[in-house]
């Protein structure tokens, strides 16, 4: 796919068919990933692709967080688990280096992360960044195995069902500062 249709074109996707995504291509995404700039050269991210059961856990305990804390958190993290239960995998995008520049590795991280996105409109896949799993981030990261590793965010991956239109973007004159 042509580069700039491929950035006129990727959506936040938010419904998915049932079609399992190949590992491969899972795999592709994350190479696509590791060839974002990272500050240094530190490659500071780590990837876990997460399915069935376990995805099915992230989803209960975003469940019950909110749940239990209703007042004090975003009112988009049921519908958000709703998501994470319709898609058919996640990429738990993790930081390692917790003693290095955290707002570096997380600029970095953040490049890879749209890698990710845009590798999967180019694949015919449909993706959607998620940091509606922040209250819970240290749980899950426990939960995988890696509580020693901070989670960034996580990406939905599936086969899109759905064909939203472009979310509206601010007119050009008002992003460019004169
Ligand atoms: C850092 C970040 C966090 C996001 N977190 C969520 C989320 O938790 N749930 C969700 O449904 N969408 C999430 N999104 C997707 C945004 O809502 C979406 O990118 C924005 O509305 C623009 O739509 P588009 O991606 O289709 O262009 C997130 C996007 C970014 C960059």
């Amino acid at each position: 796919m042509e580069f700039n249709y491929v950035i006129e074109n990727r959506r936040s996707i938010r419904k998915f068919t049932s079609m399992d995504v190949d590992d491969k291509l899972l795999m592709e995404l994350i190479r696509l990933a590791t060839l974002a700039p990272s500050a240094h050269n530190r490659q500071p991210w780590r990837f876990m692709i997460v399915k069935s059961d376990k995805k099915k856990h992230i989803v209960t305990l975003m469940n019950d967080f909110y749940e239990k804390n209703k007042n004090s958190v975003s009112n988009t993290m049921p519908f958000t688990a709703s998501v994470i239960d319709d898609c058919n995998a996640l990429i738990v995008i993790f930081r390692d280096g917790l003693d290095s520049d955290r707002y570096l590795d997380t600029l970095s991280i953040g490049a890879s992360i749209e890698h990710i996105c845009l590798g999967a409109t180019s694949l015919g896949l449909g993706s959607v960044w998620i940091n509606d799993i922040d209250p819970v981030k240290e749980e899950i990261a426990k939960y995988l195995g890696y509580g020693n590793l901070e989670i960034v965010s996580v990406v939905a991956i599936g086969y899109p069902n759905q064909n939203p239109k472009a979310r509206p973007r601010k007119d050009i004159s008002e992003v460019v500062l004169k």
